[in-house]
Formats: structure tokens, C-alpha cells, sequence
């Protein structure tokens, strides 16, 4: 950083490149679950007419397909998939990615699905960042034992998860019918013994305290939040804790709810946005279709989506003085747009505007044409 002059001659011989547009800090993902199989196009045509999460959970949609699809392959189909949706996450801008597993549900599975984002983040210019989330569901072979499910998470996974070193922080989907408050605090409490930071999907449909347990807990993020209640916007204001909201996830589902997000950030809270990247309820790779609907669905400003995908979504994977900035000291993540005003990162909305992205200080490669997102993936 500093005057061109000043650059120069500390840096002779440096390589100079041109931006035409605008530089932007590298974006950063900070919520995805893009280890998975298939697309699920049935479950979208099912909820346009009309039938809601539960009945299509019930003719075999929702997320326990994906548990089936992901059960299925092998880790190296699962590497070749997930490699080629985060070179179409970087190629939108996102150079850091948070990555779920949570399609496994079992130990052999959830290892599986971790590995899998071990691997491909060796072999991609993007950074990802593991997140255990054994407690994204109850599998079906638990359904009538569920407490039996939470000591498997709890005493198989998270000890082997922690063992080998394969994920940075714990995630739980703390929600009425999935897992509810005490459940969720039983999951994070063992991952915090294990040195994981905690992360929750909280308060999406029905509001829960989910909020209020992620500031109790000191958690990393608070995730979705559309249902969340008063108390739980002045815990998240209070704490340290970011409100991560996933607007494309609710547009998607045809949801009328959105996070309260003009609240939140009111209130005081640091609000970070996210693709949710996902094949049931956010099948997006791009943070700048998010931003204008940060914009136009959650009332905030265009200074206020760009922070939530860089400064407040490094502070949700607790990067925030690593990356997310252009400054001395931070990692040289950057991504170019080729807009006249800044603004316009947020305003486009679908339009791939990225020209160029570096990591680690240099040049990523950037696919030429389209990127396949679906099963055509040569392993
Ligand atoms: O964040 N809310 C729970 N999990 C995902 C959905 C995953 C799926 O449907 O496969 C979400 O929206
Ligand atoms: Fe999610």
C-alpha cells in the first residue's frame, strides 16, 4: 500500500500489473456446504407448488437425499466435484471458502467429507476452511434414538474430527425439530473441548434462542437468523459473535422471511454475508448476486455488503486480521470488477463482473467459459 513512486523504487524489477475496474479484498465465503452430489431439482419444483419443507422432506427430498447421494460416492468423485465448484466460487471473487460437511452423518461418512475438502483445498489457489457439521440432521437410522445420535457426534466424531486436525470449527443446525437449544449447547460444548470455534445455523424458520446461544457460547457466527427474536439481537450486539444472514437462501426457498438485518446492524451487531452455496436451498456460487440482495431484500447499505464479504466475513471464520482487507500486514487476496463505481459490485445482479483474482499475491488462473457446476465434472 502506498504511492506508486514510494512502491517503486522499494520494489524494482516487481511486476506491475494494470487494474482496469475496481480492487476489492479478495471476498471471503464464509458460510457453504459444497461438498455434495447432485443437484436437487425436484425439491425446487416440489416447494413452487406449494408444498413446504416438511412434505418434501417426506417424498425424499431434502437435506437426507443429499445424506443418500453423499454416502454413495467416493472420496475422490467428491474431491472432482467439490474442485470444480470452488474454482466457480473463486471465480466469482471468493478466494477464502468456508466449507460444511453435514451430507455424512456418520463417522465414516462425515471423515469422508472432510478429507474430501482437505484434499481439494491442497490442489485450489482458493483457501477453504473446514467446519464439522455431523449435527445438520438426525440420519434415518436414528430417527427413534436421537440421543444416541448426540453421544456418536459427540464421542466418535468430534474426537476424530479433532484428531486429525480436519476441521476448524463445529456447526450445529439448531432449529425446533432439528436439534434444539439443549442439544445444540450438549454438541458445541464437547467441540469447544476439542479446540474447535463454534459456528450455529440459528433461528432460521422458527426462532429458537439459537442467537442467544451462539453469544452465550461465545461462538464464531450465528448463521440465517430470519426468525430471530429481540433478546437475540441484543445478545449478537453485545458479543463478539457475527450475524451471518444468507439472503439467497430465503429468495431461493420463496421464503417471504429475511433477517432483520437493518436491526442487527442498529443494534450494534457485525453482520457478514454468504452464498450458503448448498443444493437444497442455495444453489449460488456468486457473493455479488448476495450483495444486491443484501441491498435490496435486508435494507443495507452498499458500504454495508461490501464489509459483510470481506472485513465481518473474515471475523465470522476468526480471519479478521489475516484477510479481508487491503492493508500492510494482510494476505494479498484481491479480485478485480470491471465497474466505474464501486457500488456496482452490489447492483448487477447475477452479472459476473470479476476480471481477475490473486491469492497469496498472485494470479489465479480463471476458467475461460462457463463453469459446469452440475455432475459433469471429469474426476
Ligand atoms: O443452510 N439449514 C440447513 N442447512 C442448509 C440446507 C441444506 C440442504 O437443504 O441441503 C441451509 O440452508
Ligand atoms: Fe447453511
Amino acid at each position: 500500500m502506498g504511492s506508486y513512486a514510494d512502491l517503486r523504487d522499494a520494489h524494482a524489477g516487481a511486476v506491475v500489473e494494470e487494474v482496469r475496474g475496481v480492487l476489492f479484498p479478495g471476498f471471503v465465503d464464509c458460510h457453504t456446504h459444497a461438498v455434495f452430489g447432485a443437484p436437487r431439482l425436484d425439491d425446487h419444483e416440489r416447494r413452487a407448488l406449494g408444498e413446504d419443507y416438511k412434505t418434501v422432506a417426506a417424498k425424499g427430498g431434502g437435506i437426507l437425499q443429499s445424506v443418500r447421494d453423499v454416502r454413495a460416492r467416493s472420496e475422490s468423485e467428491l474431491v472432482a466435484l467439490l474442485g470444480a465448484r470452488v474454482r466457480a466460487l473463486l471465480a466469482h471473487g471468493s478466494t477464502t471458502i468456508e466449507v460444511k460437511s453435514g451430507y455424512g452423518l456418520d463417522p465414516a461418512n462425515e471423515l469422508k467429507q472432510l478429507r474430501a475438502i482437505r484434499e481439494t483445498a491442497a490442489a485450489e489457489r482458493a483457501a477453504l476452511v473446514p467446519t464439522f457439521l455431523g449435527a445438520h440432521e438426525v440420519p434415518p437410522e436414528f430417527r427413534d434414538r436421537r440421543a444416541e445420535y448426540i453421544r456418536q457426534v459427540c464421542d466418535e466424531m468430534l474426537p476424530a474430527v479433532a484428531r486429525e486436525h480436519l476441521a476448524a470449527a463445529c456447526d450445529v443446525f439448531c432449529e425446533p425439530g432439528v436439534f434444539d437449544v439443549g442439544e445444540t449447547r450438549t454438541i458445541l460444548t464437547a467441540a469447544r473441548r476439542h479446540g474447535l470455534a463454534l459456528k450455529l445455523h440459528a433461528d432460521e424458520l422458527e426462532g429458537s434462542g439459537g442467537a442467544e446461544l451462539a453469544a452465550a457460547l461465545g461462538a464464531l457466527s450465528a448463521d440465517h437468523l430470519a426468525a430471530i427474536s429481540d433478546a437475540g439481537i441484543r445478545a449478537l450486539a453485545a458479543s463478539e459473535t457475527v450475524a451471518v444472514l444468507l439472503p439467497a437462501t430465503m429468495v431461493f426457498l420463496g421464503a417471504r422471511a429475511q433477517a432483520p438485518a437493518r436491526r442487527l446492524v442498529e443494534a450494534g451487531a457485525a453482520v457478514a454475508l454468504a452464498t450458503d452455496f448448498n443444493p437444497g436451498s442455495s444453489p449460488t456460487v456468486g457473493l455479488s448476486l448476495v450483495m444486491a440482495l443484501g441491498v435490496s431484500q435486508l435494507g443495507l447499505r452498499y458500504a454495508e455488503v461490501v464489509s459483510a464479504v470481506t472485513v465481518n466475513a473474515a471475523a465470522a471464520l476468526g480471519l479478521a486480521t489475516d484477510r479481508g482487507q487491503i492493508a500492510p500486514g494482510f494476505r494479498a487476496d484481491l479480485v478485480s470488477c470491471g465497474v466505474s463505481d464501486w457500488r456496482e459490485v452490489a447492483y448487477w445482479m447475477g452479472e459476473q463482473l470479476v476480471t481477475a483474482v490473486w491469492t497469496g499475491g498472485s494470479a489465479c488462473p480463471l476458467p475461460a467459459g462457463p463453469v459446469s457446476l452440475g455432475l459433469h465434472v471429469k474426476a
